[in-house]
């Protein structure tokens, strides 16, 4: 079973030219088509990064616009899938914490499911609580993103642990293996309540949070089948290193 690796790029680089660059590097190796490898880049650099990472990774989206018709400043479901976009980032942390709800989630879930799109959906606790607290709010937030989700749809899914502390550059570092174990089997538990076993177990569980080339295999023997990677995806060197954990 091949492993995910998706690159989040968040707003950067600063530029098309420094875009393309990390795309060279990319190029340079190939690891990445033993994996299920995406990039997802800001919107502008779509045009160029699709025709970059051609027989490398595929191109991915770090959000959608749930709807169609006449709406200044969006990019809709048409536009992405005129880009041959094959995956989109849904309910990550930074999207949630500009006011996007679980209902929304669900809702852009839905969108993507019907454009044929896999939905890679982000749920993670904003703090560790020593009492295991932040598991309920792992299992609302979950529940509540996939409201409405049939079965049928379900095994389309795929769910990225993102706990809120580790990401970014303000970060308390990754979690811990043990406790990302844990947390795995607690969202296989969830989904199992939602979907039954037999989906549940074939739903890919990702991790995502200061994953880089220094704590990579350890948090790959963890139950999880890949990784979403924000600041070492921008580093061709890192981003490889990566890869080669998941292989
Ligand atoms: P990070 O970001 O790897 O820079 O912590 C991960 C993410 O936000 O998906």
């Amino acid at each position: 079973m091949r492993s995910y690796l998706i690159a989040n790029w968040k707003n950067s680089p600063a530029s098309e030219r420094e875009a393309l660059e990390i795309i060279k590097g990319l190029k340079r190796v190939n690891v990445y088509r033993r994996l299920h490898t995406f990039v997802a880049p800001p919107f502008v650099y779509f045009g160029s990064v699709a025709k970059g990472i051609k027989g490398a990774a595929s191109l991915a989206s770090q959000n959608i616009f749930p709807g169609t018709g006449v709406h200044t400043g969006e990019v809709t479901i048409d536009i992405l899938k005129s880009f041959g976009v094959k995956l989109a980032i849904i309910g990550h942390s930074e999207r949630r914490a500009l006011g996007e709800t679980d209902k929304d989630v669900s809702k852009k879930i839905k969108t993507v499911l019907a454009a044929g799109i896999i939905p890679l959906v982000c749920v993670g606790e904003k703090d560790r609580d020593p009492d295991g607290e932040h598991f309920e709010f792992l299992r609302l937030q979950l529940r509540h993103s996939l409201e409405g989700v049939s079965k049928e749809n379900s095994k389309k899914l795929i769910v990225a642990y993102e706990p809120v502390w580790a990401i970014g550059a303000k970060a308390k570092g990754a979690v811990k293996p043990k406790d990302l174990s844990q947390s795995v089997i607690y969202i296989r538990k969830i989904l199992n309540d939602l979907f039954g076993r037999e989906v549940a177990d074939k739903i890919p569980v990702l991790y995502g949070g200061s994953v880089d080339a220094s704590n990579c295999v350890e948090l790959s023997e963890t139950g999880i089948r890949g990784f979403l990677v924000g600041r070492a995806s921008l580093e061709p060197k890192s981003f490889k290193a990566i890869a080669e954990c998941l292989i």
